[in-house]
């Protein structure tokens, strides 16, 4: 019996040891090298402790096949592996914080939602946002852009807020916000529209209008006739020529022209 146990043990252990030796094999086949996939990117540099260094375009050149598939990625990975001295925002790596938005092969849009063309061939040029101000390399000076946004009161104003609970909306009151309040702030429509490159002191711009008009059609905001006042002049409003730039580049899908040209009709009706 005991020789009998032992001997099924020992067929036992050979079993596992046959499994384990197979199985192996197998893992070790599974890893394959890909093939080198290199790819030039050149990139706007200027750095504002070197003001006698004109700006220029410095050329890195990575290998796509370790790399992650967004020009997001591209950037991290030169600046982990080859410059750290190159400089961008970014945060939230998805397309929500708005802050990697830059120029990509002369469309703006977001680095983080932006493929890399695989055509090893073809570089990829990266600029910041245009017709900015640039604080360092790929970061644009938003401070402008921010206090224009902050000039349309971006905020819920109600003369009668209700004694307790919350502000209602009837939800078909609430559809009305759909598609203006998805936009995250990135300012690639206003930096794409040539109205604002020309007058962005006085014109506000595709992105702030929007929000603009956001509040305007907010059923729950009793402001509307003061907010439309304020924009009732030639430049803040009126430099929109309904070109569609803004429309074409915003990264979110979002559509700033249809509603710039609901507050021109809402303006031209009242
Ligand atoms: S409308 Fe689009 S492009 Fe313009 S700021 Fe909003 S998300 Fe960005
Ligand atoms: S539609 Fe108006 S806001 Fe949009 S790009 Fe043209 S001029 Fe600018
Ligand atoms: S990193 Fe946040 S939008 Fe790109």
């Amino acid at each position: 019996m005991q020789s009998l146990l032992t001997a099924g043990r020992s067929v036992h252990l050979a079993l596992g040891k046959r499994a384990f030796s197979s199985s192996a094999r197998r893992w070790q086949a599974v890893p394959q090298e890909k093939p080198v996939l290199m790819k030039e990117f050149k990139i706007y540099r200027w750095n504002p402790d070197q003001p006698e260094k004109k700006p220029e375009l410095q050329s890195y050149k990575i290998d796509l096949n370790q790399t992650g598939p967004m020009i997001l990625d591209a950037l991290i990975k030169i600046k982990n592996e080859i410059d750290p001295t190159l400089t961008f925002r970014r945060s939230c790596r998805e397309g929500i914080c708005g802050s990697c938005a830059m120029n990509i092969d002369g469309q703006n849009t977001l680095a983080c939602l932006c493929r890399i063309d695989r055509e090893g061939s073809k570089n990829t040029k990266i600029y910041p946002l245009p017709h900015m101000y640039v604080v360092k390399d790929l970061v644009p000076d938003m401070t402008l852009f921010y206090k224009q946004y902050k000039s349309i009161q971006p905020w819920l104003q109600n003369d009668n807020p209700p004694e307790k609970g919350e502000h209602l909306q009837s939800p078909e009151d609430r559809r009305k916000l759909d598609g203006m309040y998805e936009c995250i702030l990135c300012a690639c429509c206003s930096t794409s529209c040539p109205s604002y490159w020309w007058s962005q002191d006085e014109y506000l711009g595709p992105a702030t209008l929007m929000q603009a008009y956001r509040w305007i059609a907010d059923s729950r905001d009793t402001q509307g006739a003061e907010r439309k006042e304020r924009l009732q002049n030639e430049l803040s409003l009126y430099r929109c020529h309904t070109i569609f730039n803004c429309t074409r580049t915003c990264p979110k899908g979002l559509n700033p022209a249809a509603a710039i040209a609901k507050i021109k009709l809402e303006l031209a009706v009242d």
